[in-house]
């Protein structure tokens, strides 16, 4: 290849497409969003704004999420991958899968979770799932892209444990467990250098820590200087721009300010990846619309989360007069502000309500609020209380609409339309059966909680999602969904609230490890609904738990298994969660942290039992000094439950780590880091004979040798010792 056939792959062709080299018989690969559904670009339409070929609307990442089904998900994945080579797409750009830093995030419809245990599992089966099908994927927004305001220029300032545990754990999962063929680096800086100019991120991390092994391509437009990124491993600069990256990374090589051995390892990554896309090419594929329209309203009524239902009004009876209320019923959202899917067929629920009702039940419909205008309508909110009040029960739709919730800004509260507000009250106050079924994609107050007996939290569940809301209404479905993240009651008790979206071209991640259920546990702030709440029509009983050790050293395994029961007269799914609880530390930690789920199906008076695999990274936090995980030695707790508020089991185990951390002990190291330094601890007895505060003979009251003994503990060596030659001697013992 010449120089300029090398520098021509780093690029885009266009908007979706890299650039063929057809003297070599290099293909193209075509792009496209992703992650919900296919966003090709129909015709010579741009991919923004323009048309795009009919395909499925799937559920939205948050809302997949919500299913905690790593089966759905690789289904989900493997049908985009179906779709996506019925239309000749090489790679799909998803999935999506920032952190929840705040629920005000506008892309929090397309992320997952709060937590990124449940963040990297599923976004590892959704990649499975895609590349199952020969189709690559492009995991974003890697990293800490967590806002839309100024996302190309802010800055995220954030301290290292954080950065490992919180907001790169998901990403290593994923790469680790899946090995997705592209990763594609955000807009914004971590820690004062742009991702995509980010040697650590992008190389140590990614590829010589996690083993990654495709290409990084950069989100379109988030490249700076283009030849430190390729020097820091961005690999393809997307959207193209007319080669004028590729002129520099020419001259560059030229005149010899980048090493042309760098070039050589971003073609060698972009061209193994062009061609795994071209072998995996399946010419002539087509996809099966139904089906997928099938599968989507199956996983939209898996993930949508049953939040309230009081004297189990839900599922309804289909007898009596039943009002349904809100435009939403009629046009229902189903996907948020980005990479706009253009569905094969929408499902609406006000007609999927009447076809599953098979004319048993009086079914009336009142529009209640106009979306197109968030305005207070008296006129149709006065139709709606009337037709509430004259029937047994009252369904009202409500959510966010369009413009609430987007990509490119955050939003500013975290309230529905104060119109959708009102009308729930005012129907609330004449009718005492009100179900509330929210459509929106991120967590929002309801002010009317206490008011109505039911909410279905039905997200933004794709094309399909009308048919779902209809099944888990009428009971054809069973809800299953569990919140994979918190509903605060106030925005203003989210962690994050005095540093979102930060200041001028900074944000500070201040709450550090504290995010989503690790903050409102350690605050005892009590939620609206929990991290993992989420209702069924049955009900499960954990009836017992076992471990296979009770001690066992870092690198081990160990194995808990539990054992639930449905106890009610439905079939139904419960999503087992298994958290881990370090009991003591000497370093903050959250109480508890999620390292274990399963989505299991259980038949009316069925029993399974549960096994959960837990190794040291199960345990482990993220020591910066180590540059490692590290388990410190001690007692830790198994908790097990149906919700993060709901812990129904729990059980102990002693682990001792294998790994001592070294410290170098000096004039300054206090006495009870001595105590506590493996080898320091043999000299503390000498050290105090030889100071004899407590050893004069003199009988010391219990509080004042409680003073004095507190007061030793924090004395640095030299105050103890002080003979300088012989506490020289000691230190050098020590440390040898
Ligand atoms: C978004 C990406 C998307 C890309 C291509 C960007 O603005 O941040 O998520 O894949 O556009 O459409």
């Amino acid at each position: 290849m010449t120089l300029e056939e090398k520098a021509s792959l780093c690029s885009g062709l266009d908007a979706s497409n890299t650039k063929a080299i057809e003297r070599l018989g290099i293909p193209t690969i075509a792009m496209t969003d992703g992650p919900s559904g296919l966003r090709k670009a129909d015709g010579e339409n741009p991919l923004w704004g323009g048309n795009s070929i009919p395909a499925t609307v799937y559920p939205s990442g948050a809302t997949l999420a919500a299913s905690w089904d790593v089966d759905l998900m690789e289904s989900i994945g493997a049908a985009l991958g179906r779709e996506s080579q019925a239309q000749g797409i090489g790679i799909l750009l998803g999935p999506a899968i920032n952190i929840k830093r705040s629920p005000l995030c506008g892309r929090n419809f397309e992320y997952y979770s709060e937590d990124p245990y449940l963040t990297g599992q599923m976004a590892a089966a959704y990649i499975k799932g895609v590349q199952r099908e020969g189709v690559g994927t492009s995991v974003k927004h890697f990293a800490l892209n967590n806002q839309e305001t100024r996302r190309m220029s802010v800055n995220a300032v954030v301290d290292e444990r954080t950065l490992r545990e919180i907001y790169l754990a998901g990403f290593e999962c994923a790469v680790k467990q899946s090995q997705p063929w592209t990763i594609m680096a955000s807009y914004n800086r971590v820690n004062g250098t742009y991702v995509t100019q980010h040697p650590y991120l992008l190389n140590d991390v990614l590829r010589d820590e996690w083993g990654f092994e495709g290409f990084v391509m950069s989100d379109w437009g988030a490249v700076d200087e283009r030849v430190p990124a390729l020097a820091a491993g961005l690999d393809l600069e997307m959207p193209g721009n007319g080669s004028k990256g590729d002129r520099k990374i020419v001259e560059a090589v030229r005149n010899g300010t980048l090493s042309e051995d760098v070039l050589d390892r971003t073609v060698e990554r972009m061209l193994a990846i062009i061609f795994q896309v071209a072998d995996n090419r399946k010419a002539g594929a087509s996809f099966e619309a139904a089906e997928h329209h099938k599968l989507a309203r199956k996983a939209a009524s898996e993930c949508m989360v049953l939040l309230k239902n009081d004297d189990a009004i839900l599922p309804l009876q289909k007898k009596g007069r039943i009002a349904v209320i809100g435009e939403f019923a009629k046009k229902l959202k189903i996907q948020g502000g980005s990479s706009k899917v253009n569905p094969t067929k929408i499902d609406d629920p006000w007609e999927e309500l009447l076809k599953l009702s098979r004319g048993k039940g009086q079914w009336t419909y009142a529009q209640g609020y106009e979306l197109a205008n968030e305005e207070w309508n008296e006129a149709l909110a006065h139709e709606a209380v009337s037709a509430a009040g004259e029937a047994d029960v009252a369904i009202v739709f409500a959510g966010l609409p369009r413009r609430y919730e987007s990509e490119t800004y955050d939003r500013k509260h975290m309230c529905l339309p104060e119109s959708h507000n009102r009308l729930i009250e005012a129907v609330a106050a004449v009718q005492p059966n009100v179900v509330v079924v929210l459509c929106n994609g991120s967590p929002v107050e309801m002010p009317w909680i206490g008011q109505v007996k039911a909410v279905l939290e039905a997200y933004l569940g794709g094309q399909a999602a009308g048919g779902a809301i209809a099944d888990l209404l009428l009971g054809e479905a069973n809800p299953s969904g569990k919140l994979a993240e918190t509903f605060p009651l106030d925005v203003r008790h989210n962690p994050s609230h005095f540093n979102f979206p930060g200041e001028g071209d900074e944000v500070v991640y201040r709450e550090g490890l504290m995010v989503g259920y690790r903050h409102y546990e350690a605050r005892a702030i009590k939620p609206l609904f929990a991290f993992g709440h989420g209702l069924s029509y049955t009900t499960f009983a954990y009836t017992g738990i076992s471990i296979d050790k009770r001690e066992m050293s870092d690198d081990e395994t160990v194995q808990v298994s539990v054992t639930i029961k449905n106890n009610g007269g439905r079939a139904g799914k419960e999503v087992v969660q298994l958290y881990i609880r370090d009991v003591e530390s000497s370093v903050a930690r959250p109480e508890k942290e999620l390292k274990g789920f399963r989505k299991v199906h259980l038949e009316p008076g069925e029993e399974k039992t549960v096994t959960f695999t837990l190794d040291k990274r199960s345990f482990a936090y993220y020591n910066p000094s180590l540059k490692d995980w590290h388990v410190e030695s001690g007692e830790f707790e198994v908790l097990v439950g149906g919700s993060s508020d709901r812990i129904m089991l729990s059980t102990a185990l002693t682990i001792n780590s294998t790994v001592s951390l070294k410290k170098t002990v000096s004039r300054n190291t206090t006495l009870s880091d001595l105590m506590a330094h493996p080898v320091g601890a043999s000299f503390v007895q000498g050290i105090m004979n030889s100071y004899g505060a407590l050893g004069t003979g003199e009988a010391v009251s219990d509080d004042d040798r409680l003073i004095i003994e507190a007061a030793l503990m924090n004395m640095p060596l030299r105050n103890l010792i002080s003979d300088d030659t012989r506490l020289e001697d000691i230190l050098a013992q020590i440390n040898a």
